[in-house]
């Protein structure tokens, strides 16, 4: 064991995902196991700021596996990104005698840690900082998948679902939004699992005409009397793509924007058992002294990554799932 690593902070920053109580256990439990002591951070960056903490043991993450939200709270903090705050977040550590952070969160979260890492660097000061992502964006460069995205998948399909037996009773188009600023992860493989006649995603530049209209006009032709069109948050407004689709094909679509519901609710396996395998491998990084480390899912391994290397990686976005929705879509459904 490392003889340097005694007592390590947790936190959780940014968007909320399912499974982040699972990696924040599986951090506690094992850190606790090796007779490491554990502070959680509550309200991510800003609460390292503030000193806002709470000890943690081996009980006190009892019964959250199962559990959505995070118990430590969640917070995007703006003073955090300027060198004043991270100087008094550098001063929490002192003061609470931290020897690393396991930041459990997205991409802000991740910049957030680069930050802290490289500024303790200039400062002189030994802590090591451990990024686990999650986010149910999945849109992590250096990560292929992110605690919380099958989740939030199965509760926007969940939904869909639902939203289909009433559209096709009534014979008519929904327009589904779901999450995803910048990517369209979530609209993808939702699209994929719930037979979407159209998806709409930020990667791929939208044709109207091709992608929405002629598509709606396929489904048609092969006796399909409803739709189900799924748009990412960062494609474009789902009543204005309701509209478009009203004034194009002369069809009156209801709109669905799911929203935050799909950040909330009880973690799938797959999430509660990614995390635990993260938080578990965020520790082991800590006892082998490796410096700043980002843990990452490459091809179903955690492995971990030089944190200044991982932020430096893009994953590029599937391209060829679209074609997988496109070859189902054309057939009609
Ligand atoms: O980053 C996750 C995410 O759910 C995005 O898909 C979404 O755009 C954003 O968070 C919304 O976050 P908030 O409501 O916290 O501003």
């Amino acid at each position: 064991m490392s003889a340097q690593v005694k007592r390590i902070g947790v936190l959780t920053s940014g968007g909320d995902a399912p499974g982040m109580n699972a990696a924040v256990r599986a951090v506690v439990r094992t850190a606790t196991s090796r007779g490491i002591e554990c502070i959680g951070i509550r309200r991510g960056w800003s609460g390292l700021i503030n000193s806002d903490f709470v000890r943690l043991d081996s009980s006190s993450v009892s019964h959250i596996i199962n559990k959505g939200g995070t118990l430590l709270y969640t917070a995007r903090s703006k003073e955090f990104m300027q060198p004043e705050g991270r100087e008094k977040a550098i001063a929490t550590c002192k003061l609470l005698g931290l020897d690393a952070i396991v930041a459990i969160g997205g991409d802000g979260t991740f910049r957030g840690a680069l930050a802290l890492s490289r500024q303790v660097a200039e400062s002189g000061q030994k802590l090591t900082v451990v990024g686990i992502p999650a986010t149910i964006d999945n849109d992590i460069g250096c990560s292929h998948y992110t605690i919380g995205f099958d989740t939030a998948c199965n509760t926007a399909i969940e939904c869909i679902d639902k939203l289909r037996d009433t559209m096709q009773s009534h014979e008519r188009c929904s327009v589904v939004e779901v999450m995803g600023r910048h990517a369209g992860y979530l609209a993808l493989y939702v699209g994929i699992s719930v037979g979407a006649t159209a998806v709409l995603i930020p990667e791929r530049p939208v044709d109207f005409e091709q992608d929405v209209v002629e598509n709606i006009r396929r489904a048609r032709l092969a006796g399909s009397t409803h739709y189900m069109v799924v748009v990412a948050e960062g494609a474009g407004s789902a009543f204005e793509i309701a509209k478009r689709i009203q004034e194009e094909v002369g069809i009156d679509p209801r709109v669905t924007v799911l929203g935050h519901i799909q950040r909330g609710g009880s973690p799938t396996a797959r999430d509660r058992e990614t995390a635990s395998r993260m938080g578990y491998e965020a520790v082991q990084v800590l006892l082998q002294d490796k410096g700043n480390r980002i843990v990452s899912s490459l091809d179903g391994r955690i492995v971990d990554l030089d944190m200044e290397e991982a932020l430096a990686m893009t994953k590029s976005f599937e391209m060829d799932r679209y074609d997988v929705l496109e070859a189902l879509t054309n057939s009609g459904n």
